[in-house]
């Protein structure tokens, strides 16, 4: 077993793994934090993705021990003071989800490309969420949500 350090979601653990464990099977199986799905564990769906030192990775193809020391937010740590996050209200207001499999790694990945300054246009949305992948398809509404997200956070730190 290794000893790891991260700070999850604005707090400090101290965590006991194996060498090879990834770090979504240490989210999931050790800390319960099971917002962070697996889809496909071939670093393909971006179901599991979260922000390690502010940068949205997919975490089923991080080894743990390779995180050691760093920061790590996943969907449960987005919300602030028990207020959804403003990309999350996008998604429920615009219908951006369905059966909901896909949609934490989503809003992950959006709040990562708003966060960077990336183009917020339809089309630069797709290419930067195609990594992302939708069973249920509803990426129309997906795009509109991230579009009203971004401009919510926009809005708010300005
Ligand atoms: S589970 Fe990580 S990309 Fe699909
Ligand atoms: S909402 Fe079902 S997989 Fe995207």
């Amino acid at each position: 077993m290794e000893t790891i350090e991260l700070k999850i979601n604005g707090r400090k653990r101290t965590l006991h793994c194996l060498p090879n464990a990834t770090l979504v099977e240490v989210l999931r199986d050790q800390l319960h934090l099971t917002g962070t799905h697996v889809g496909c564990d071939t670093t393909q769906c971006g179901a599991c993705t979260i922000h390690v030192d502010g940068c949205a990775v997919k975490a089923c193809t991080v080894l743990a021990v390779r995180s050691d020391g760093s920061d790590v937010m996943t969907i449960e740590g987005l919300a602030e003071n028990e207020a959804s996050h403003p990309m999350q209200e996008a998604f429920k207001a615009c219908h951006g989800l369905q059966c909901g499999f896909c949609t934490p790694g989503m809003i992950m990945s959006a709040v990562d490309l708003v966060n960077k300054g990336c183009a917020l246009e339809p089309s630069a949305i797709r290419e930067a969420l195609s990594g992302n992948i939708c069973r249920c398809t509803g990426y129309q509404n997906i795009v509109a949500a991230v579009m009203q997200g971004a401009s919510e956070m926009q809005e708010q730190s300005s």
